[in-house]
């Protein structure tokens, strides 16, 4: 049987260089070979943004206009929203009622993310259950193959556990979903951590050539080098690991050699890398135009997602019914 391939992104606005090389890549490169099934988790949002719900719904669709910019084939991959396929909320509760507490209690994510967010009370039902939810959109679709970051790998686990456990309870139905981690490049932000909208470092996909090219020059790059005549490290340096996920080979091996002889100053550096850069996201740039033009496009890609991954959910839920004699 062919692999089916599922996986989901929280609506957190305009992606960003992050997201693109982190993630999003790889769902392009993945839709090529496989059965594809990629959703905007909107419900997963309103687990830590309850309070404040106003920007859902705008970065719902903005995700999936940048998805389809930057190659994402409604031809290929299913692309809808969570909350459009009630039955997400049908089989989350049905899990809810096999999955022990003790389960979600010690899941490392659920902790840190507890201590980080302090400023809101997440001591609620809906953010403990965060990974029945994700785990109820795995199973829905039967999903084999899960491309995530590593932060995502403690969910999957209890995933596979809550899918044996209903296997064993019941009769086999689901798969036991494996997690995916190609190579996700590390891409620092234009201060040097890691890029993350809550850093305020990112380049986003939708940002015009001239702020692409003014957030690169206020880029942190080797504090040892202050001087233009200092020889530089790229191996420490933020723009240089940019360089190594945007820029063509031979401008690589020029700025690795270049820079530890100081033959190249950080501001030509970070020109080639905008050039390349800037290469990277016209086609990117023309697709969200074009989609801008035309909305009802966009609507109708959702639309015809919600129909196929509505049609398939539903199976399964009458499977999931059957096996649970229920109704
Ligand atoms: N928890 C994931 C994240 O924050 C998003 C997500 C929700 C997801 N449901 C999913 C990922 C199902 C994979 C499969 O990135
Ligand atoms: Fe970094 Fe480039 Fe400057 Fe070297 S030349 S320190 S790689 S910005």
């Amino acid at each position: 049987m062919a692999t089916r391939v599922l996986s989901g992104m929280q609506p957190s606005g305009l992606l960003h260089l992050g997201n693109l090389f982190g993630a999003l890549d790889n769902f392009t490169r993945l839709q090529a070979e496989h059965e594809c099934f990629y959703f905007v988790a909107d419900w997963h949002a309103l687990s830590t943004n309850y309070e404040d719900t106003t920007r859902i719904r705008e970065y719902t669709r903005a995700v999936l206009i940048d998805w389809l910019a930057a190659g994402l084939d409604p031809e290929r991959s299913t692309l809808f929203i969570q909350s459009r396929v009630p039955e997400h909320a049908v089989l989350h509760l049905l899990l809810s009622m096999i999955t022990p507490v003790p389960w979600l209690e010690r899941n490392p994510t659920y902790k840190e993310k507890r201590e980080h967010l302090k400023g809101r009370d997440l001591s609620t039902y809906g953010f403990l259950g965060y990974p029945v939810l994700q785990t109820a959109d795995i199973l829905l679709y039967k999903g084999d193959v899960v491309p995530v970051g590593v932060d995502q790998l403690p969910h999957l686990e209890l995933s596979r556990e809550i899918a044996r456990r209903f296997n064993q309870l019941y009769r086999p139905v689901f798969p036991e979903p494996q997690a995916l981690l190609t190579e996700m490049p590390k891409v620092p932000g234009t201060d040097g951590r890691k890029m993350s909208k809550s850093y305020h470092n990112t380049i986003t996909l939708s940002d015009p050539d001239a702020t692409v090219r003014s957030k690169l020059k206020t880029m942190v790059t080797d504090p040892a080098r202050i001087r233009r005549t200092d020889k530089g490290n790229p191996d420490v340096c933020p723009v240089f690991t940019l360089h190594q996920s945007i820029s063509a080979q031979p401008v690589i091996a020029q700025v690795n050699q270049e820079c530890r002889t100081a033959a190249i100053g950080c501001i030509e550096c970070k020109q080639l890398l905008a050039d390349g850069l800037v290469t990277r996201l016209t086609p990117i740039w023309e697709k969200r135009r074009e989609l801008a033009q035309k909305p009802m496009l966009v609507d109708e890609v959702i639309d015809t997602g919600t129909r196929k991954a509505g049609a398939v959910a539903r199976r399964t839920i009458a499977e999931v019914s059957d096996a649970m004699r229920i109704a």
